[in-house]
């Protein structure tokens, strides 16, 4: 599907973070015109003032009310063509030792937030005419990872609910993507998390390839798009055979707890 980037007004959601930012200077070196969102003023602007282009930063808390009603006049005002949900926050470690509101918190910044948005911004992405939704899943939205259980299950909800809405505006101009990155290097992995990779042999890719598929998958027109050799291989064998990869992860739990359950003592010592 040829896109008109220079065509297209795409509101990116963590855009102040390593995936987001990397999205928007790929899309803004296309031609695209940008809304930047997160909650980093400062990041914000610098990010606004290194792009080329004209663009709109609306600075906003996305869990909250108005924060969201932010978000969306700003989307009045330069309405979208193109909506990217990439804001989200982790939460690793014993899950028995995470305290509830930090799992209430993530579950509304990676599920709640985008769903909110996506809902309230419907009406203007129809007025469009043809127009996007891409929402940033993760690996572990089709595996449970252990020491990830909240993190699993918000990544499992926007994957269903993408799938959900692939199917259900099937007929509708607005198109709906979801994309799933691996690890990645940005801040929202800790020293703990990258050290784990390490030991797992698990790959990290630079954020600048996560916006690369994000346009590849855009222009191939493919609904769900996996990054990563082997672990998309991992997600499609954990959906038929999910034996094969309890047993495969329950084999590396004493090496994921030893990096991982640490930080969930730290945090509450
Ligand atoms: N990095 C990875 O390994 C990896 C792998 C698979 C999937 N992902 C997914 O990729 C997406 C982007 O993550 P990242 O790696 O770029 O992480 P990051 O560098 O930590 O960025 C997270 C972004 O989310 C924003 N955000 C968090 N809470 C927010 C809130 N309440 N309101 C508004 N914005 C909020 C942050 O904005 P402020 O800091 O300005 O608030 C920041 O821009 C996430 O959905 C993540 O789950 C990441």
């Amino acid at each position: 599907m040829a896109i008109q980037w220079q065509h297209q007004v795409c509101l990116i959601t963590g855009a102040s973070g390593g995936i987001g930012e990397a999205i928007a200077r790929k899309l803004a070196g296309l031609g695209a015109s940008l809304i930047l969102t997160g909650r980093n003023s400062a990041k914000l602007s610098e990010l606004l003032e290194s792009l080329p282009g004209r663009h709109t930063v609306a600075c906003a808390d996305i869990t909250t009310a108005d924060g969201l009603d932010k978000v969306v006049a700003v989307c009045h005002e330069h309405p979208p063509t193109m909506l990217v949900n990439s804001a989200g926050i982790n939460e690793i470690g014993d899950f028995s030792a995470i305290p509830m509101a930090r799992i209430e918190a993530l579950l509304t910044t990676n599920l709640t937030a985008p769903i909110a948005l996506t809902q309230r911004l419907l009406p203007v992405l129809q007025r469009a005419g043809k127009s996007y939704v891409v929402n940033v899943g993760s690996t572990f939205g089709s595996i449970g990872f252990p020491c990830h259980a909240a993190y699993c299950a918000s990544k499992f909800g926007l994957r269903g609910f993408t799938e959900s809405l692939i199917r259900e505006y099937a007929h509708s101009s607005v198109n709906f993507f979801y994309l799933a990155p691996r690890a990645t290097q940005t801040a929202i992995n800790s020293d703990a998390v990258v050290s784990m990779n390490k030991a797992l042999g698990n790959q990290m890719d630079p954020p600048e390839r996560v916006a690369d598929a994000l346009v590849a998958q855009l222009e191939g027109n493919k609904s769900r798009w996996f990054i990563g050799f082997p672990e998309k291989l991992f997600a499609r064998i954990n959906g038929a055979f999910p034996g094969i990869v309890d047993r495969a992860l329950i084999k590396k739990l004493p090496v994921i707890q030893r990096f991982l359950t640490s930080v969930t003592k730290e945090k509450l010592s």
